[in-house]
């Protein structure tokens, strides 16, 4: 492993620090009670508060939340207009209290495309929140790893192009500070909801080593109880990183 690569040590027995969460089965669950989708994603928004802020229980750091995807652009305008509505108002209603509570909200996502007064919204909660360092709630809205990874690429081709960078300048620590992610904590684990077990454009970089855990529950039923869930199957998991695991192998060996 060269030293450019920014991987937590294994060694560490509890953790996760960085917890990333697809957030899915908010028209699932508006389904099952005959609801509109929209009061699913409105449900979902408080499992998001309740997430947030048993999070800090856990010895989590950072948690990165999918809303929003770059695919998500293809839902009919009412639900697209409707899932706008709702970062307003959870910033709107949150902001104060996140910002009190030493929160730092960092959005992921590209900006341009987004209705002007919710990018207006996204820069308040950063810019409020900025000098804070208890918590980082990432969110990622207009977001997709894809994007980013092209967005990071077409960046270091445009310092390579003005002479600033040559081809060989790039590693991974390099590449990996041009993403939306850059400078928070490496990412431990990946939570999926609503028993969905695939990505979906989520994070492609920064899941290289993250553990996956996918659950049942539908993300408006989440809540402290199913993320203990997912932080006790993390910690039960064996994080080798490419390496050989330590244990009565290495005993053997030595001796
Ligand atoms: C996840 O719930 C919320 C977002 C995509 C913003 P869905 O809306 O995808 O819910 P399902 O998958 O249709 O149940
Ligand atoms: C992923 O969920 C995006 C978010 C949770 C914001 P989707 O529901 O959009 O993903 P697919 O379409 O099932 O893959
Ligand atoms: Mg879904």
């Amino acid at each position: 492993m060269t030293s450019a690569t920014r991987l937590p040590d294994p060694s560490q027995a509890q953790g996760p620090r960085h917890v990333a969460v697809i957030m899915d089965g908010n028209g699932r669950w508006a389904k099952a009670r005959g609801m509109p989708r929209t009061l699913g994603h409105r449900a979902g928004v408080n499992a998001l508060k309740r997430t947030v802020e048993a999070a800090p229980d856990f010895g989590i750091e950072c948690l990165t939340v999918f809303g929003f995807s770059t695919e998500n652009w293809r839902r009919p305008v009412a639900e697209v207009s409707d899932l706008m509505g709702l970062v307003k108002l959870y910033v709107q209603t949150d902001l104060d209290r996140l910002a009190r509570e030493g929160v730092r909200v960092r959005v992921l996502g590209r900006r341009t495309g987004l209705p002007a007064d919710i990018a207006e919204i996204v820069e308040r909660a950063e810019s409020k929140t900025a000098h804070n360092s208890r918590f980082l709630l990432q969110v990622a809205f207009n977001y997709g790893g894809q994007a980013d990874l092209i967005d990071a690429a077409r960046r270091f081709a445009e310092e390579v192009a003005a002479g600033r960078a040559a081809p060989q300048d790039l590693d991974e620590a390099r590449f990996g500070s041009l993403l939306s992610t850059a400078g928070g904590p490496p990412l431990d684990l990946v939570v999926r909801t609503s028993g969905e077990r695939r990505l979906s454009n989520f994070l492609l970089w920064e899941a290289a080593y993250a553990e996956l855990v996918f659950q049942d529950v539908l993300w408006p039923d989440y809540g402290p109880e199913a993320l203990a869930e997912a932080v006790a199957e993390y910690r039960s998991r064996e994080r080798r990183f490419g390496g050989v695991a330590a244990g009565p192998h290495d005993a053997l060996a030595a001796g």
